[in-house]
């Protein structure tokens, strides 16, 4: 039996996983498997709990598993402790270079019956696009050295560091292009090259990797320009092959151009196929408690999680197909609602998604 870590984590992120916890109960019995849970505990909740963001006994778990499905974490609870004990960096960021999750998948699509969510005008959303935001996650400014701050008084400073090998690049690039093949073909790489040194890098490596891909065709855009285009023109892009912090951003603004940070779902890779999967947003502390959390990032993160790293390909469409037909019946949360006065709770959603199955 495949095991499954189940990490909820912070604000609204125990609320839209009990709900993908129930879905993937519906597709078990649908698709007769059984997975089983460990849950554990991850960022603020186990700082309180136990005094750590990232607890032993949880990465432990963590590494028993075949796939870790994740919440969220942080909050303003925890924002005035020292950056380094902080949710974010002691727990997320630490989970994903110890497993050297190094590929993020983020897909952002435009639902067919959502078009009037989209905040772009009509004529530019048309009947929606798709897009795969392909992001490195282990590397670059996140993770740099060295990083920290000296001095005092008006000569105090701070710093971080940019840096890419050619094999990192590579092996990101690589994934782009084998998700590009199985899409639309094409890949546009966001750097900004002509400034930054490690950027230079990046597009020489790029342009090497893409003589590996005839069949995929390339083009380069800088990051101011990409996230102008992604609101002139998102029609444009197939996969966005990014950096780290490139890809945060990028991601962010492709997710509420689909509309919502509730629809957008995530894959942390490494080669060996095991990952982490969760929602691209984050704990949302300005909704959390009140159940009107969008489920669906979460949702479909666990989609993922059944394609990539459990073998249940059929079970994971089946998730798709679910959430694509409740929306279509006009059931939505208040994040994706036209129409403010009719919607239903993160529970609601669940359940219409079940019922769907
Ligand atoms: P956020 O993504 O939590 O929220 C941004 C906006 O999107 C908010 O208005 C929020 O209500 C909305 N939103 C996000 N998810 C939603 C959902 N499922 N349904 C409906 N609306 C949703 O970003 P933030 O406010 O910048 O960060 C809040 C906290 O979360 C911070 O501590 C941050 O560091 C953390 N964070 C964690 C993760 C993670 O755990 N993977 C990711 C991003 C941010
Ligand atoms: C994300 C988040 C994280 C990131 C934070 C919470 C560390 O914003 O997954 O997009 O910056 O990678
Ligand atoms: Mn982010």
């Amino acid at each position: 039996m495949k095991k499954v870590a189940v990490l909820p984590g912070d604000g609204i992120g125990p609320e839209v996983m009990d709900e993908a916890i129930k879905v993937l109960g519906a597709v078990q019995k649908k698709f007769s498997f059984d997975l089983a849970y460990e849950y554990a505990d991850v960022g603020g909740i186990a700082i309180d709990n136990h005094g750590q963001a990232l607890p032993p006994s949880t990465l432990r778990i963590c590494e028993n598993s075949d796939a870790v499905l994740f919440g969220s974490v942080g909050g303003p609870k925890w924002e005035s402790l020292p950056p380094e004990q902080q949710p974010e960096r002691a727990a997320l960021l630490p989970l994903r270079k110890h497993f050297d999750l190094f590929c993020n998948y983020r897909p952002a699509r435009v639902f067919p019956s959502l078009t009037a969510a989209c905040p772009l005008r009509p004529d530019i959303v048309g009947e929606g696009f798709d897009i795969l935001c392909v992001r490195e996650l282990t590397s670059g400014i996140y993770f740099g050295t060295p990083k920290g701050r000296e001095g005092a008084g008006p000569d105090e400073r701070a710093f971080d560091t940019m840096g890419y090998s050619r094999s990192e690049i590579q092996r990101i690039a690589r994934m782009a292009f084998e998700a590009a093949r199985k899409r639309k073909g094409k890949v546009t790489s966001v750097d900004k090259a002509n400034v930054l040194t490690t950027m230079v890098l990046w597009r020489e490596v790029v342009i090497e990797v893409a003589a590996e891909y005839p069949d995929v065709a390339l083009n380069h855009i800088y990051v101011d320009n990409a996230t102008m285009q992604l609101v002139r023109d998102p029609h444009q892009f197939d996969v966005m092959l990014c950096g780290n912090m490139f890809g945060d951003i990028i991601s962010d603004e492709a997710a509420m151009l689909t509309g919502s940070m509730g629809l957008l779902a995530s894959a942390s890779l490494n080669t060996e196929k095991f990952g982490l999967y969760e929602p691209a947003g984050g704990s949302a502390p300005d909704i959390a408690g009140r159940g009107i959390a969008n489920p669906i990032a979460e949702i479909l993160s666990a989609a993922m999680m059944l394609r990539y790293s459990l073998g249940q390909g059929e079970a994971a469409d089946a998730i798709d197909k679910a959430v694509e037909t409740t929306l279509e019946k006009g059931i939505c949360t208040v994040d994706i609602a036209v129409d403010k006065s009719s919607t239903v709770s993160t529970g609601e959603m669940g359940d219409a998604i079940v019922a769907a199955l």
